[in-house]
């Protein structure tokens, strides 16, 4: 029997223990990216559920990106970055939100909205949903709507899902 897509890709996510701190079991994600035929298959799948819906992919830095980029080249729209504090050259709108120990700012472009843009948000893992639920705010912010938040991973043993509550939410690979 053919293999589902959420199966390919968990054939490919691998596990590095104690990754970045001790505890923490990070999901590489860099397999998936160097096989072309998931990689593909992955992007067309998250395309296909918002071809014609959307006006622009955003992408939270780092990965992201690669998964923004590629998404929005499929989809034929424009590609808007989400990033740490003080890595855009223009001016900025920032959002500062709480870390389990600490804080951390995210930026956009000032000048990337222009108000009413339908937008689909992309990460490659949703864990604590900290992360994403700034980046849904900051949007709010800019008068942009997020249509759907599309991620390659979701760990459902942590919070992520409920900090996005009444956001619409597609991960590929769910880790119960
Ligand atoms: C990871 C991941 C998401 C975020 C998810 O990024 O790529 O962006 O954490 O975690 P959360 O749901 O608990 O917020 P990371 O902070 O490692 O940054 P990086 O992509 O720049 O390495």
């Amino acid at each position: 029997m053919s293999q589902t897509l959420a199966e390919r890709v968990t054939a490919r996510l691998r596990d590095i223990p104690d990754f970045p701190s001790p505890a923490i079991l990070f999901k590489d994600v860099t397999p998936v990216l160097a096989d072309p035929e998931v990689f593909g298959a992955v992007i067309r799948d998250m395309a296909d559920r918002r071809r014609g819906s959307i006006d622009v992919v955003v992408g939270i830095e780092a990965r992201g990106f690669i998964f923004g980029a590629a998404l929005a080249h499929e989809l034929g729209v424009g590609f808007v970055p989400v990033r740490k504090s003080g890595k855009l050259p223009g001016d900025t709108v920032g959002l500062t939100y709480d870390l389990e120990y600490g804080t951390a700012t995210i930026e956009i472009h000032s000048d990337a909205f222009v108000g009413g843009e339908r937008v689909l948000l992309v990460d490659d893992v949703l864990a604590t949903g900290g992360t994403a639920e700034a980046a849904c705010r900051l949007l709010d912010q800019v008068g942009a709507t997020v249509v759907a938040f599309e991620t390659l991973v979701e760990l459902a043993f942590l919070p992520g899902r409920q900090r996005l509550a009444g956001r619409e939410i597609h991960a590929t690979v769910v880790v119960p």
